[in-house]
């Protein structure tokens, strides 16, 4: 591990945003100006003897001017409930910005992007990039409920919503990958298309599906669980098709990833 990615930021905000989901908005230069879309942070929960390893959390947005980036998150288990409750100017022991990015084909003409619950977190810095490329966009975009939806007027100024919730109260009711196979069905020409993804693992399997119907190119950043977070525990190893031989190897989400080609990425049901 390079000293260079070990930062202090300090907490500027902190709000809520949607239900049990969280906005932070922390100081530190280097994340703010160097961060690239799909990267992650690895944060030690404050004050917490018992938690022994960081959480990882996508970098969602960054505002280099200001030195500041943001984490979206949700509370889950003891971690991310302490973090919820930090106080403004706390200090934030980070690693990063740590693993891969999302990769821009040269020959892009339209960026469809898929994202279920959290899994939007990486896509707010992804979408600035791809608007200075004066790339349009499409948003697929589901979650449990409408209160669940996290910054949708930001997110509207970038691309086209498509929204879904499973209990019907805003949107399509259903899953967000009816909405994907729709629109790619009613546009036949896939040319210059690529597609991102981050949700949970049964949408990563349906989306692989899609992709590979539609021969579009898809690149899935996935959630493993991490420990360490730089390649020195191999807790978060991933099920890879090796496209030459065809077999089976093991790439690590914190080292090789999070950030994966979809055609090679094995997907355990
Ligand atoms: C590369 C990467 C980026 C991530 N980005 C974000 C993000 O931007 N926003 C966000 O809210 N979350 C994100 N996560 C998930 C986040 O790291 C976990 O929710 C967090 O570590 C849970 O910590 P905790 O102490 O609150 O829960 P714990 O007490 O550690 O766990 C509570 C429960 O959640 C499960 N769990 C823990 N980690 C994960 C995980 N990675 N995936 C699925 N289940 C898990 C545990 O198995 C357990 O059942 C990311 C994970 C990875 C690997
Ligand atoms: S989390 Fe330790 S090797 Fe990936």
């Amino acid at each position: 591990m390079s000293p260079e990615i070990l930062h202090h930021a300090t907490v500027r905000s902190i709000e809520q945003v949607a239900r049990d989901t969280y906005l932070i908005c922390s100081v530190d230069e280097q994340v703010s100006c160097n961060a690239r879309a799909g990267q992650f942070l690895e944060i030690k929960v404050p004050h917490c003897a018992e938690i022994l390893w960081r959480r990882p959390f996508s970098i969602h947005n960054t505002q280099p001017q200001k030195h500041t980036f943001d984490i979206l998150f949700q509370t889950i288990g003891q971690g991310t409930h302490r973090l919820a409750h930090l106080a403004p100017d706390s200090e934030l022991d980070i690693l990063g910005p740590l693993g891969n990015h999302f990769y821009y084909e040269r020959e892009m003409r339209e960026a469809i992007v898929v994202a279920g619950g959290l899994g939007i977190a990486p896509f707010m810095l992804m979408m600035r990039e791809l608007a200075q490329r004066r790339i349009p966009m499409q948003l697929f975009y589901g979650v449990g409920s409408s209160d669940q939806f996290c910054c949708l007027p930001l997110f509207e100024k970038y691309a086209t919503l498509h929204l879904s919730t499973i209990d019907g109260s805003l949107g399509h009711q259903g899953l967000v990958t009816d909405l994907l196979s729709d629109y790619l069905d009613r546009n036949s020409d896939n040319h210059g298309k690529s597609l991102f993804v981050c949700g949970p693992t049964p949408m990563l399997h349906k989306v692989k599906e899609i992709a590979a119907c539609h021969t579009i190119a898809a690149q899935a950043s996935v959630e493993t669980v991490m420990a360490c977070g730089f390649g020195a525990c191999v807790g978060c190893a991933v099920p890879m098709t090796n496209p030459v031989a065809g077999q089976k190897e093991y790439f690590l989400a914190c080292k090789d990833g999070p950030v994966f080609d979809m055609r090679e990425i094995v997907i355990d049901d």
